[in-house]
């Protein structure tokens, strides 16, 4: 697994999902309240496009007719037959030991901070004394 640029942090709002490719494989990005994670967009029933589908809360109940509504936005409901994973792990709420998507680690860093590259030369302080350049080395 190797690091890539794929979408400027202001292009994902909270709450919302962006549909990327990196290195051949669409990934959804999501952000949940100003933290970002990544997930594959590809649903582990039958195959579908897990990342277009509704960003969901957790439903939970204890009792017939009754409902308890918690952590509104951390789960994708897949648009072919509605199952939820949570967002955050990629495990799949119905059977989270058995059922997952795959999840790829995301970082938001300063763009400057990606254009530097991976080689720095050594470098050395500089000084202007008088008419002199002083370099410490
Ligand atoms: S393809 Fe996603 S729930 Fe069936």
């Amino acid at each position: 697994m190797s690091r890539q640029v794929v979408a400027r942090a202001s292009e994902v709002q909270p709450g919302s999902c962006k549909i990327v490719s990196a290195r051949g494989r669409e990934i959804g990005l999501f952000n949940i309240g100003g933290e970002y994670f990544a997930l594959s967009n590809r649903c582990p029933h039958k195959g579908a496009e897990l990342c277009r589908g509704m960003i969901v809360g957790l439903a939970q109940s204890s009792t017939p007719g009754e409902y308890r509504l918690s952590r509104p936005g951390e789960f994708i409901r897949c648009p072919w037959h509605g199952w939820e994973f949570d967002i955050r792990t990629g495990r799949s709420w119905c059977d989270p030991a058995r059922l997952g998507v795959r999840q790829y680690p995301v970082s938001v860093r300063p763009g400057r901070q990606l254009v530097e590259g991976p080689y720095v030369a050594e470098s050395f302080p500089v000084r202007l004394e008088h008419n002199y350049v002083v370099v410490e080395a």
